[in-house]
């Protein structure tokens, strides 16, 4: 079976520190792969260079086959394709990042609207297209069991209701992957449970994602396969079950035993 996503030899740095370093892995499709690690690992940057909101300064990222970066290849630099490429992927931040102006719906059928706004068809079909927005907007607030919130703002919400809001509009676009940056880090254990709720449902019903967490037990339960950063590179990689059950690296088992 093809990967829906391939990245090899991944590095970045930051003026003379080097935040990633030899990253490769790769993604099947409907597989769950959890990245775990410390403050400082690189994790984040490396969810920011699949999203193409920083640039890698070597290797390759493929989606599909296709190669959407390479670092070799100028055609493929961050450039007016930028949008295209992200469409690939959905981005959930451990802060939400909801538009505060604007309601539950409105953040979800956002960059629906803006999408629609370049099809050849939309001033014709305007009603039809808004309409169809509106309808799957719908779909998706119930899809994270918030049908009855979506005339409230933000700030009538919980934040484990903003966080499945925010998860509702990054699946907005259909994308490939959907990609989580520590979706609870941010929320009581009790709101963290109804978010990780929602993103074992998703990964029940067979998306593709890539999350950053620091809940071990539900990585453990959620993932097919785990990496470990430390120091901007992948230090050890597995299933759930010799990740947590039989770590190689002493720094593995020392981060394992502080988390
Ligand atoms: N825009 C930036 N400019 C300079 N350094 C950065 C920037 N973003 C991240 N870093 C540095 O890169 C390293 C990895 O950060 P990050 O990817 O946020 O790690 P993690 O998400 O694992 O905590 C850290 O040392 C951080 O200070
Ligand atoms: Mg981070």
């Amino acid at each position: 079976m093809q990967n829906i996503l391939e990245v090899q030899h991944l590095a970045k740095r930051f003026g003379s520190s080097e935040v990633l370093n030899d990253i490769s892995f790769s993604l099947a499709k409907g597989e769950v792969v959890s990245i775990i690690g410390s403050s400082g690992s690189g994790k984040t940057t490396l969810l920011r260079c699949l999203n193409f909101l920083e640039q890698p300064d070597a290797g390759r990222i493929l989606v599909s086959g296709e190669t959407l970066f390479d670092a070799e290849d100028p055609s493929t630099k961050l450039d007016r394709s930028l949008r295209h490429k992200r469409l690939h992927f959905g981005l959930v931040f451990q802060s939400f990042h909801l538009f505060p102006q604007y309601t539950a719906k409105r953040n979800i059928t956002l960059a629906m609207v803006l999408h629609a706004k370049e099809r050849p068809n939309y001033r014709a079909e305007k009603r039809e297209i808004l309409a169809e927005i509106d309808a799957r907007a719908e779909a998706l607030l119930a899809e994270v069991g918030l049908s009855e919130k979506a005339a409230l703002y933000p700030y009538q919400l919980s934040g484990g209701q903003q966080q499945r809001v925010a998860i509702a509009r990054a699946l907005a676009l259909n994308p490939e992957i959907l990609c989580f940056d520590e979706p609870t880090s941010a929320l009581d254990p009790e709101l963290s449970a109804e978010v990780l709720a929602t993103i074992r449902r998703l990964a029940d019903t067979g998306r593709t994602m890539i999350l950053v967490t620091h809940e071990m037990s539900f990585a453990r339960q959620v993932s097919s396969r785990v990496l470990f950063m430390a120091d901007g590179r992948i230090h050890e990689q597995g299933t759930p079950e010799e990740i947590f059950g039989a770590p190689k690296s002493p720094r593995l088992q020392s981060f394992l035993a502080n988390a």
